[in-house]
């Protein structure tokens, strides 16, 4: 059984979405811990109704990027951790953090990367962005998380068609349908296949 801690800054859509796929047996993983920067997310409620280890762990509350990412490695020690998941968590991981889990983090971002991705580039603002640009299609990216904003090796994508959609609200709407089938599809490639990565691509075996 795979020991997974999810880490969420919100409401935590996505975290419930990968949960009740672990629930009704179709990903063999236990969630062991979930983490948030936000000591007011929606993500903390459920982790408490449904009894997930949950802990707050705020940057602000450390002098470096160092010392916040030994708070990250020693609770995800504790845990026994072994994947993570970032699932609209919004800080940056620190790079103590990232070298630990090598292949072994991903991220859900809601645009198909390259596009409308990096630094500020999360939320309604990437949704306002792909409203602005006009464009027909958008979709969702899992990545491997990396030293930098949404330029780690991608797992899997899908596209979604915007044509119809009239606000950049009803784009996140529809975006988010297909994140809540992917991330947890993602997790479960994971945890069921052998996955490689040959310079940015990701391959899954058997
Ligand atoms: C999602 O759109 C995710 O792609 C992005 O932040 C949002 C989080 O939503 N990174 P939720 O907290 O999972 O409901």
């Amino acid at each position: 059984m795979r020991k997974i801690a999810v880490f969420a800054s919100g409401r935590g859509s996505n975290f419930q979405a990968v949960y009740k796929k672990i629930e009704t047996g179709e990903i063999k993983a236990e969630i062991s811990l979930l983490i948030s920067n936000n000591p007011n997310a929606g993500a903390l409620d459920f982790a408490r109704k449904n009894i997930i280890p949950l802990k707050v762990v705020r940057p602000a509350d450390f002098e470096s990027a160092l010392l916040f990412g030994n708070a990250l490695l020693s609770s995800l020690k504790e845990y026994d951790i072994e994947l993570i998941i970032l699932a609209g968590y919004l800080k940056m991981i620190p790079p103590n953090v990232v070298k630990a889990f090598p292949h072994r983090m991903i991220n859900i971002h809601p645009s198909l990367l390259p596009s409308f991705g990096g630094k500020g580039m999360y939320g309604m603002n990437v949704h306002r962005a792909v409203f602005e640009a006009g464009v027909k299609v958008s979709g969702i990216t899992v990545h491997f998380v990396d030293e930098k904003y949404d330029t780690g090796p991608i797992l899997l994508q899908q596209a979604v068609d915007i044509s119809n959609c009239i606000s950049p609200e009803e784009i996140a709407a529809r975006v988010l349908e297909e994140e809540h089938q992917y991330l947890p599809l993602a997790v479960k490639l994971l945890c069921e296949r052998h996955v490689s990565v040959e310079k940015k691509r990701v391959l899954f075996g058997d």
